[in-house]
């Protein structure tokens, strides 16, 4: 088990660089299958996803060279194999695999994905997709099997903009005869990014970022270069440390337009910060006041920041709440939290309510989840005295190089294997 102990209440100042997005990160690597030799991927971070998602792609015959933040990725001898549990469990992203073999043989075996327990997580959105487009969809036992003699280019509306359901429909319809139209679509920067790549390797694709994409499929493609974008998740989880700890402390390479919902958020609570272009300086703030917050699709406030904005606002004066629309088990931190001074009440499944100020004392919690172990992370950094954080894997699914990234800024902070 990995442990993070933290020595709280320390001022940080000095830089961190943000990495490359997990989320776009693991859906550009499957994507690159569906290149006939070469495909080059920068700014990858070093995450333990990343990890995984490697060891599944050399399953299928990819060969791959890790060199500084570049993966080299050679899918000229790929085979289509069944991804085992062991491997598909590891994160919630393997299911990208379903729409990358679908387009380039025509058929998948898979088992279930995995990812955080933060609710439900059903993928019926990309099954109906898949099956637009001409696919069989089979369930045995833990396992999908997907075939299609042929997938033909469909209008798909998705029930809801799901990430995940508008990117593997977008990697399936790359194999798909004609066009594809995805109506409602999700924004989020992670669908440019996979598309900025499609699109490099040959695919034509537009409105990516808006309600509606149309991908033209093509199975020629080759030679994908693209850079993951900065983790606009990661930038605001590291914005929200520095509105609590910073002495000008400097966040680089964020990309603003990415995190404005937060930005605003920050702003409209009293804290400030200054942008200069890719980088943000942000101190502490003694006067945090309470606010509003509702989780929402992209360009709205990120679900996956609204557990290390909880603890933050446990530094509020005054009563904070905050509504989770998009999954419906994603306060299990506030336990913890609580069990170190704060006062958190969920009120119904999707509403907490943060009262504060409260100051933190360091014991020992356990993270349930990525964003929330963050959550505890950021927790212990504020904390008096010493926080040790069993099941830290989780946060190192995640955040990449997180430990060095805080000592460097004057974080006592350890890792323990
Ligand atoms: C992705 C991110 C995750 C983030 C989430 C929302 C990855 C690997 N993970 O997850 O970090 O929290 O976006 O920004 O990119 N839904 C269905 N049926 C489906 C698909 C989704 O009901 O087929 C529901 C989900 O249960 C959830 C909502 O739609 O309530 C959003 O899910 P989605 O956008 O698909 O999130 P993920 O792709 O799982």
């Amino acid at each position: 088990m990995t442990k993070i102990l933290i020595d709280g209440n320390h001022i940080l100042s000095g830089e961190i660089q943000i990495s490359g997005a997990k989320n776009s990160a693991v859906a550009l690597i499957p994507a690159a299958i569906l290149a006939k030799s070469k495909s080059v991927i920068y700014n990858v971070p070093e995450i333990r996803d990343i990890d995984y998602l490697i060891k599944i792609m050399e399953l299928l015959g990819c060969k791959i060279d890790h060199k500084d933040d570049a993966l080299y990725i050679d899918s000229s001898n790929v085979k289509n194999v069944p991804i085992p549990e062991e491997l598909s469990v590891q994160m919630r992203a393997s299911y990208y695999f379903m729409g990358v073999l679908l387009a380039k043989f025509g058929r998948v075996e898979i088992s279930f994905p995995g990812g955080c327990n933060i609710g439900a997580r059903p993928i019926d959105i990309h099954i109906k997709g898949f099956q637009a487009l001409g696919a069989n969809v089979e369930i045995i036992k833990n396992r999908y099997i997907i075939t299609a003699d042929k997938l033909v280019g469909k209008k798909i509306y998705l029930d809801f903009p799901s990430v995940g359901a508008t990117i593997n429909l977008m990697l399936a319809a790359v194999g798909a005869e004609g066009t594809t139209i995805i109506e409602n679509a999700a924004m989020e920067p992670e669908i440019v990014n996979v598309a900025s790549l499609l699109i490099n390797m040959g695919v034509k694709i537009n409105g990516a970022g808006t309600k509606t994409i149309e991908i033209i499929g093509n199975k020629e493609l080759d030679n994908g270069v693209v850079e993951v974008f900065p983790d606009r998740i990661e930038s605001g989880t590291y914005i929200i440390i520095g509105a609590l700890l910073g002495d000008n402390l400097k966040i680089k390479g964020i990309i603003k337009e990415h995190i404005e919902a937060l930005l605003m958020k920050i702003k409209e609570i009293g804290i400030n910060f200054k942008i200069d272009k890719d980088t943000i300086t942000i101190s502490k703030c003694n006067e945090i006041k309470p606010t509003y917050i509702k989780t929402l699709v992209f360009p709205g406030f990120p679900t996956d920041l609204q557990q290390p904005m909880t603890t933050l606002l446990t530094q509020a004066h005054g009563k904070s709440t905050i509504e989770e629309t998009l999954y419906e088990n994603r306060f299990k931190n506030t336990y913890d939290l609580n069990r170190m001074g704060a006062i958190t009440n969920i009120l119904t499944l999707n509403k907490l309510e943060i009262i504060g100020p409260r100051k933190l004392k360091g014991t020992n919690v356990i993270a349930t989840d990525l964003r929330g172990g963050a959550s505890l992370l950021i927790a212990a950094l504020i904390a008096e005295g010493k926080t040790e954080i069993d099941n830290s894997e989780y946060i190192l699914r995640g955040y990449g190089d997180v430990v060095n990234k805080l000592k460097n800024v004057g974080a006592d902070i350890e890792i323990s294997e």
